[in-house]
């Protein structure tokens, strides 16, 4: 049966309260109905104790994570032990991080290789083609080079994802055709093993979210400004619900 997760990448939409009140509202949704997917979270960082103490989830559905590995350092005196144990993903290599912190790709090759290898943590490996390099036919070998060589190893036993995000998609309404995705997705699952999940990320919302489902080898999305505000959440989250009562 197929599955798809929902991740939600608030980078620094919300402030503390919002991002509580957010989540307090999912919470109270995943306690009255145990929906058939499981939703990521990844808060700003230091909003994650507050969150955590807020929250029951009783199913086990909502997941934390940071939104690169370079906060769980920054957190760590934040958060007591039990609730660092609650802090299973992190994200690597978002554009934000290529591109506004000047982090090459050999950084975020380590990064994911010491997640792999010491935090326990489920890396979010984000890969994706600027503009330009769309426009000059380069977007999969520069995907290639995004992802480890050594990613199959054995070492790396620790569950990961691979999201797909085009920057030039990411917070500009733009979203590639599901042809154009399928052979991003398609070349990505060439280089991985079967257990590796892969996403998509780049404005998805509650308009585009069902003509992406059509595409088979999506295994959830990453989602940035359309998850930051409950109606739109659910909306995208009733739409994957339906699609999936359909087809399932
Ligand atoms: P977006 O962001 O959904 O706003 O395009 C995606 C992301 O930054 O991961």
């Amino acid at each position: 049966m197929r599955k798809i997760i929902i991740a939600a990448n608030w980078k620094k939409y919300l402030n503390q309260e919002e991002s509580v009140s957010l989540v307090s509202q999912l919470n109270d949704l995943f306690n009255l109905k145990n929906y058939n997917h499981q939703v990521m979270l990844f808060p700003d960082a230091n909003h994650l104790p507050s969150i955590l103490k807020e929250i029951e989830n009783k199913y086990g559905l909502l997941t934390f994570g940071v939104q690169d590995p370079s906060f769980i350092n920054k957190i760590s005196d934040l958060l007591s032990d039990t609730f660092y144990e609650k802090i299973s993903l992190s994200i690597v290599g978002h554009s934000d991080r290529r591109i506004n912190h000047k982090e090459d790709n050999d950084t975020t090759l380590k990064k994911f290789s010491e997640l792999k290898n010491y935090s326990g943590l489920c890396p979010v490996l984000c890969v994706g083609e600027t503009e330009a390099q769309k426009n000059d036919g380069s977007t999969l070998d520069i995907i290639k080079k995004q992802i480890p060589e050594n990613i199959n190893s054995s070492k790396y036993s620790n569950e990961c994802i691979i999201a797909y995000e085009p920057v030039w998609s990411i917070g500009t309404g733009k979203v590639p055709n599901n042809k154009e995705i399928e052979t991003v997705l398609n070349s990505i699952k060439s280089l991985v093993d079967e257990n590796v999940k892969l996403f998509y990320g780049g404005s998805v919302d509650i308009n585009n979210v069902e003509k992406l489902l059509e595409i088979d080898l999506i295994d959830g999305f990453l989602i940035g400004g359309a998850s930051t505000n409950f109606e739109s959440l659910l909306g995208i989250i009733k739409k994957v619900d339906k699609f999936l009562e359909k087809t399932n």
